[in-house]
């Protein structure tokens, strides 16, 4: 990657971190090295023990990826075909692919356009049976054997409200938490609660880019059942316990002990690195208002509302920070704007060098291989989820990214929409 100069501003800047703990990693991977206990062992045990702590929670289990801890939280479900799991339509692939790879049937329900998340009141209404759209699909609410929300960019989905509806219906609920790790929400009791730590599980990814990211893949899954969380264990070793026995067929999906070591190191810094996220939106923010280029978010987009997504203005809409007014905290995974013309705008700042990305483009029930489903046949189902794939830009944001290039960015999307 590309280091910052008064040319380029990367998107997110690995180097930079890198550099600022280099002494720290190196130390401790050559430690592991030297050890020769690259599979399970006690790095594993320490990190599973130091990240528990950190989040809260009782149970943490290592595994190779984001995307397997979503599949390992369905398989200890025992969802295959037949069954459905809702979700979000607006996420990375993983989240519908996991349950589309067991055999089972993701239903996708919008998401509200303030936040890009699963709306809680849409969700409702299917299980329900009062969102009689989803009928043409062959979907039904009893069907239903899993909901997973997933909290997109860094910032929580109203959880207080999906762990009623998990109750309500007895549902089982799964955090797609692989972009949150450390984001906070407070409940209406005044608990501030960590992302990935209520549901029945927490899934979290340790790629790269990610707030805490490994030099490779790997991932997390909080279990809040003791026997479910047995059952992960031994599902993550290809169903044995003891050891070449099997009483289940599980996967390959174990954490890497190099992998650990470095996450062990870097945990230490994240609730600061996530901190200096926050105060680096917070600038973004001023410097869109002082240069008059923010649009106001249209009258509907109130947190209860699912009206379609009608925003059709001149400027950019902010991130909206709908766990902050009562102490939760977004940790800014990424800085996602709203633009009217965003494929122009993004073409605009990669020849000014400076990076950006579409999180995501298409969603999901639009994606080919979920063609089967059957959305394109029905009405729109997903509209707010359709405009955020059109119009949702995410900027260059990391801990070592300077005001002065904050203050480019913003000026070029300034000279690109005038
Ligand atoms: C929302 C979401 N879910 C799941 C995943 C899958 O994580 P991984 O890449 O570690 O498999 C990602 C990773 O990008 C993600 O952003």
């Amino acid at each position: 990657m590309t280091p910052p100069d008064n040319k380029t501003i990367p998107l997110l800047d690995l180097q930079a971190q890198y550099n600022s703990i280099a002494s720290e990693l190196e130390a401790a991977t050559l430690g592991l090295m030297r050890s020769g206990q690259f599979i399970m062992g006690d790095t594993i045990a320490q990190f599973e023990s130091d990240i528990a702590k950190y989040l809260g929670v009782e149970h943490a289990i290592g595994c190779a990826s984001g995307s397997d801890a979503l599949l390992l939280a369905l398989m200890a479900l025992e969802i295959g075909p037949g069954d459905a799991v809702i979700t979000t339509p607006f996420s990375f692939f993983a989240t519908g692919g996991a349950i589309a790879r067991l055999g089972a049937t993701p239903v996708f329900i919008d998401i509200r356009p303030t936040d890009f998340n699963l709306d809680p009141a849409g969700v409702r209404r299917f299980l329900e049976g009062m969102d009689t759209r989803y009928e043409a699909l062959g979907v039904h609410p009893e069907q239903v054997k899993a909901i997973i929300p997933v909290h997109l960019y860094g910032q929580m989905a109203e959880i207080e409200e999906f762990l009623a509806i998990s109750k309500t219906f007895s549902i089982p609920l799964i955090e797609d938490a692989a972009q949150a790790i450390g984001a906070k929400q407070a409940f209406t009791n005044g608990r501030i609660v960590s992302a990935g730590t209520e549901a029945d599980f927490g899934c979290f990814s340790f790629f790269p880019s990610k707030n805490l990211g490994a030099f490779g893949d790997g991932g997390l899954i909080t279990v809040r059942d003791p026997e479910l969380a047995e059952k992960v264990r031994i599902l993550r070793l290809h169903g044995s316990k003891p050891k070449y026995y099997h009483r289940m067929v599980g996967i390959n999906s174990r954490l890497d002990a190099l992998q650990a070591t470095i996450l062990g190191v870097k945990l230490k810094y994240l609730d600061s690195w996530s901190a200096n996220r926050h105060e680096k939106a917070a600038v973004y923010n001023l410097l869109f208002t002082e240069a008059g280029l923010v649009s106001e978010a249209p009258h509907c987009w109130t947190k209860d509302c699912s009206e379609n997504c009608v925003w059709d203005g001149n400027g950019v809409i902010l991130p909206t920070e709908t766990v902050a007014s009562n102490g939760g905290d977004h940790i800014y995974h990424q800085y996602t704007i709203r633009v009217k013309n965003r494929d122009a705008v993004a073409k605009g700042l990669t020849n000014a060098g400076i990076g950006n990305s579409v999180y995501y483009p298409l969603c999901l029930h639009q994606q080919e291989c979920f063609s089967d489903l059957g959305y394109a046949g029905v009405e729109e189902l997903c509209p707010n989820a359709v405009c955020a794939a059109n119009q949702a830009l995410s900027l260059p944001i990391y801990p070592e990214l300077s005001e002065n290039n904050q203050r480019r960015v913003v000026k070029t999307i300034g000279t690109l929409l005038a």
